[in-house]
């Protein structure tokens, strides 16, 4: 029999699928799982009579793979990443590939990829988007990690994964060490900041404008169709038609609190060690972290008090602060995508990653989460300016956020004077001014810095790199503690 073109360790519903997707396409599957009886079931199931060979033993395996083998791992994140690397090494030869698929966190991949090189070998760690369907049908994927292996699995990855119209593959090579997790994290970030955008729309809609869930259907369906065409905005019109057993609107009935698995987490923790503002996804994290203190909310309401304000104008008026909040969900969403292509410049720039940000973008095009029509736009920015400091200064994006800007501040004002929280929509307008500042108020806290700390500052009539310390008391002497850059 034909060895195998990739072996998969790893048969839960994602490694399954991915097994499936890759048969369909013409390669050989070997196929093992810790629990054997996994492999019985799925050759003796989904995978009868296809191009896929079980086995018992990781020795097995790989005697089965043609070379350079490739070993792909889809299993849980963690201890049986490292286990299964340790497991796989001693049946390879120089050139072979150990590839994680799994939710592993960068740090992790940058470990692995190191160790796996040290012994020989050549580590792909790349993310997977789309969820099981993806997996299936074509996800969108991130590779990483020894620049030698792309070649060897490109043929398979682009081959497998989402298309977008004019046949690209959402799958590229991202860079080194752990760059494909790494953007596999934003990309998860980003979707929170997506989803996030999405909820304080519908929130307004349904508690500022008094909104019934088919009102809002129509007016996602509506959005769907101009620029905000994504993926996430056609489930939200679609979850707002649904209708339970009783024929009331499901999402009515829905507890309002969020779970996280923690990938948003990871990004706003990548964006603190950086130092990069990555305020809208921060946002959504601990948007989520609220939303999970229900009880304390529901004793909250009765204590403390503050406006609940209605919308109150007509029907013409409505309508407008509709598109008002149109216009603040694709303006904030620009702003929450320039703070994750900030991040990765600072993390390319960090892990020393060559990456390319337009492939980056292509990525996400298709097969993924947060696909999208804008993402299109993302990827003709890059292409056309690949050292682009800030997807704000894009000709384009620039333009579409000037547009919008009346409507976003608008209903920026009507939430905070009605009392509903938009910590998204705010959090973006006030990354914009900012950034669009020439002068902020970090004269007086240097100042204060130095009152207190000595710490030094700089002077706007002398140049950069000369620091001054003032004896703000008289008492202080003139001593100066050593200055920060962070
Ligand atoms: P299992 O079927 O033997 O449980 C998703 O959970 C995949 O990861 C499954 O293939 C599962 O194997 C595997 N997995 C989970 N924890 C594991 C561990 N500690 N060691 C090896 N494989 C593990």
């Amino acid at each position: 029999m034909k060895k195998a073109d990739l072996g998969l360790i790893g048969l839960a519903v994602m490694g399954e699928n991915l097994v499936m997707n890759m048969e369909s396409k013409g390669f050989t599957v070997a196929v093992y799982n810790r629990t054997t009886s996994k492999v019985d079931d799925f050759v003796n199931g989904r995978a009868k009579g296809k191009n896929i060979i079980g086995t018992h033993s990781i020795e097995e395996l790989c005697a089965n793979l043609e070379r350079p083998r490739k070993v792909m791992l889809m299993v849980k994140a963690g201890a049986p990443v490292d286990s299964f690397i340790d497991q796989v090494i001693p049946f390879l030869e120089p050139g072979d590939i150990i590839i994680d698929g799994g939710n592993s966190h960068f740090p992790d991949t940058i470990r692995r990829c190191k160790y796996v090189e040290e012994k020989g070998f050549l580590y792909v760690g790349t993310g997977v988007s789309g969820g099981e369907e993806g997996a299936l049908k074509g996800p969108s994927m991130m590779p990483g990690g020894s620049p030698a292996a792309w070649e060897a699995v490109k043929p398979i990855f682009q081959g497998i994964c989402a298309k977008v119209e004019s046949g690209d593959a959402c799958c590229d090579w991202v860079g080194e060490g752990g760059a494909g997790h790494f953007v596999k994290m934003v990309h998860n970030g980003i979707e929170y900041g997506d989803m996030q955008l999405i909820c304080e729309a519908y929130q307004l809609m349904r508690d500022y404008l008094g909104m019934s869930a088919d009102e809002m259907h129509e007016v996602f369906a509506e959005w769907n169709k101009g620029e905000l065409d994504s993926y996430l905005i056609e489930i939200t019109r679609d979850i707002l038609a649904y209708k339970d057993e009783d024929g009331a609107p499901i999402v009515d009935k829905i507890l309002d609190t969020a779970g996280q698995k923690g990938t948003g987490k990871w990004t706003g923790i990548a964006a603190l060690d950086e130092g990069v503002p990555l305020t809208l996804i921060g946002e959504a994290v601990f948007s989520r972290c609220l939303s999970a203190m229900k009880e304390e909310r529901v004793a909250a309401s009765k204590i403390l008090n503050g406006p609940c304000g209605k919308f109150e104008g007509d029907e013409e008026a409505k309508k407008a602060f509709i598109e008002d909040i149109r216009c603040a969900l694709f303006a904030s969403k620009i702003v929450s995508y320039a703070q994750g292509y900030t991040l990765m410049r600072a993390a390319a720039k960090t892990y020393g990653w060559n990456l390319n940000y337009g492939g980056i973008a292509l990525m996400w095009r298709g097969g993924c989460i947060i696909r999208s029509v804008f993402l299109g736009k993302i990827k003709d920015a890059f292409d056309a300016e690949p050292e682009l400091a800030n997807l704000l200064l894009n000709p384009y994006f620039k333009e579409a956020v000037e547009k919008s800007q009346a409507g976003w501040r608008r209903v920026c004002a009507a939430a905070i004077t009605a009392g509903i929280p938009a910590p998204a929509f705010t959090t973006a307008l006030n990354y914009y001014d900012g950034y669009r500042c020439e002068k902020l108020p970090a004269n007086l806290l240097q100042a204060q810095r130095d009152y207190f700390g000595a710490h030094t500052y700089e002077r706007l009539d002398s140049p950069r790199g000369q620091y001054f310390h003032t004896n703000w008391t008289g008492e202080g002497g003139s001593t100066s503690a050593s200055t920060y850059t962070a």
